[in-house]
């Protein structure tokens, strides 16, 4: 499987908490970041700078940010690359009014956002595809001056809740544009869960041929409980960063029926079961999994947290 190393990059306190019906305070949300980042978790979204009256759960960004970025000793490396050490903490930003809002937090890293399909991008961020490019083409050089790093985020790639099919051409097309216009990484969505693994090498081996594989990421919502087997395929083609959400918590607000992306500590099981190293302690892991259950105050649909890290007895 060429290098053994998988990079696990956690959204649950962003795309998970995104989708909780209530408010959980600040203090709380910094208590999941602790127990995430003690289990060896070292990429992860921290919030959303986007109009608190769209996702009022993530109204608090700038508290948040303010409150932990002192403490998280983050990295600050190269905007063009991925951090190489240290914690690394990212927000969304829709536009320059996010953009304001992240660099005046002190944020490494910011993700850009926008869907294959028209009627997602129209339904999420209030306009076109082209139109949302063109934000994006002016927040992007801003943000690389201020050595933020971008990272970039393709939704409905493998189907739209509202045109259902999306063509691959025209889903890779869009993040082409993506690296074209500096994203160090595309993180493609399967927004709604509705991949399988056949249509994931597909997706992946068009990506390949337009972007180097170390800018490929995959963000899979487990809605149909294919996103293991699809990261099974991306795997076998080399793809090595994956987006989880601990607990399996979460959703997107604009996408009817998404369930949460796959679960941080299922995907961590699977990974070490297959011998990918990820420098994550399942134990602690699934602690911070219990955390985030407690915190949302119902259960969550990770399979692992629930049933414990199985350790085959040697005899
Ligand atoms: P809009 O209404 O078109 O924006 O929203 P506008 O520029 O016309 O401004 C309207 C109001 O919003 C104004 O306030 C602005 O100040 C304010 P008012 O004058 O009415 O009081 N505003 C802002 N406030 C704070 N921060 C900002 C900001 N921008 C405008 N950055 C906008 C456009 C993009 C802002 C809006 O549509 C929005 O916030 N959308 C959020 C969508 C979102 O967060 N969706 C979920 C995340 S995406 C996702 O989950 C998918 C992903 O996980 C991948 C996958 O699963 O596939 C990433
Ligand atoms: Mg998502």
């Amino acid at each position: 499987m060429g290098s053994e190393l998988v990079t696990v990059y956690e959204v649950g306190l962003r795309d998970g908490l995104q989708n909780e019906k209530g408010f959980i305070p600040t203090e709380q949300k910094r208590e999941l970041l602790d127990a995430l980042v003690g289990a060896g978790l070292c990429r992860l979204e921290l919030t959303s700078f986007v109009s608190p009256k769209w996702v009022p759960q993530l109204a608090d960004a700038e508290a948040f940010a303010r409150l932990v970025l002192p403490a998280a000793g983050y990295s600050v490396a190269s905007p063009s690359g991925p951090a190489t050490d240290g914690v690394s903490l990212s927000a969304l930003v829709p536009n320059g009014m996010g953009l304001e809002r992240a660099l005046a937090c002190g944020l490494p890293e910011i993700a850009v956002f926008l869907s294959a399909s028209e009627t997602h991008t129209q339904k999420n961020i209030n306009k076109s595809i082209d139109r949302a490019l063109g934000v994006i083409e002016e927040l992007i050089p801003p943000a690389l001056a201020a050595g933020v790093r971008v990272r970039g985020y393709v939704s409905t790639v493998w189907g739209c809740p509202y045109e259902g099919t999306v063509d691959p051409a025209r889903a890779i097309a869009v993040a082409a544009r993506l690296a074209e216009l500096g994203c160090y990484q595309i993180s493609l969505g399967d927004t709604i869960g509705v991949g399988n693994p056949r249509q994931t090498r597909e997706i992946v081996r068009r990506a390949l041929d337009v972007m180097p594989l170390e800018s490929i990421a995959l963000h899979l919502h487990d809605t149909r409980g294919t996103a293991l087997a699809n990261i099974l395929a991306a795997l076998d083609l080399g793809v090595r960063v994956f987006d989880s959400s601990i607990g399996g918590m979460g959703g997107c607000p604009y996408a009817p029926g998404a369930a949460g992306n796959v679960a941080t500590e299922d995907l961590v099981y699977m990974l070490a079961g297959i011998g990918l190293e990820t420098g994550i302690d399942l134990e602690k892991l699934i602690e911070a999994a219990n955390v985030a259950e407690r915190l949302v105050g119902h259960p969550l649909p990770g399979k692992v947290h629930r049933a414990g890290a199985f350790r085959p007895r040697v005899a």
